[in-house]
């Protein structure tokens, strides 16, 4: 699904007190097994919400920045997180402002229920991938769409399957439910 104004769209939806999918396990563990330890390592998540996987990513040890174009959603992610190695900015990924964090300089970039979202998913990739150092790894966790036909548009097809999935040297599986999360390295 494509959004005009995404900053408004998702504003009014956090404002008004709508709330995903929560974390589970079984997605935590495999982010963990391809992850691995953050130590010295940076980390970025992309459209981060309320913060949950952002906070969950730097007890990994990472060094993290969550961003977000919703101000409600940072505000939320910003009261919710008091522990140190996580922080959280206002940013359209989609936008023409430079994001915070360096060109080839993140070693985890996650995205959680947001890829569906993008409108120039070509353009995101390219971005996302040139953020990460050459032995990084994107982590992209999306609801299938034909696993969800009463809510088919939160999730992705099999055509923005194979864009997510062509160029990368390794690109990993999980399934869990009507999600696939994709580890993906350059
Ligand atoms: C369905 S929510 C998921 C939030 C969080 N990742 C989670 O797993 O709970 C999608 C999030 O992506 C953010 N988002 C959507 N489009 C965005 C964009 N172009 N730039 C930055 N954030 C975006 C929304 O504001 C929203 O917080």
């Amino acid at each position: 699904m494509t959004i005009e104004g995404p900053a408004t769209y998702w504003d009014l939806l956090w404002a008004g007190g709508t709330r995903y999918r929560p974390l589970d396990e079984n997605e935590l563990a495999a982010l963990k097994q391809h992850a691995g330890p953050g130590a010295g390592r940076t980390a970025l998540d992309v459209g981060s919400g309320d913060g949950a996987l952002a906070r969950h990513v730097a007890q990994l040890g990472y060094a993290t920045t969550g961003i977000d174009c919703s101000t409600a959603a940072i505000s939320l992610a910003t009261e919710n997180s008091t522990a140190v190695g996580v922080t959280f900015r206002e940013a359209d990924i989609e936008g023409p402002e430079p994001l915070p964090v360096t060109e080839g300089s993140v070693h985890l970039v996650t995205a959680r229920l947001v890829y569906a979202f993008i409108a120039d998913k070509p353009a995101f990739l390219g971005r996302m991938r040139r953020l990460l150092v050459p032995d990084g790894l994107l982590w992209v966790a999306t609801p299938m769409a034909d696993r969800l036909p009463d809510r088919a548009w939160v999730g992705i097809s099999a055509d923005d399957e194979d864009l997510l999935t062509v160029g990368w040297s390794a690109v990993d599986i999980t399934d869990i439910d009507y999600m696939r999360c994709y580890a993906l390295r350059p």
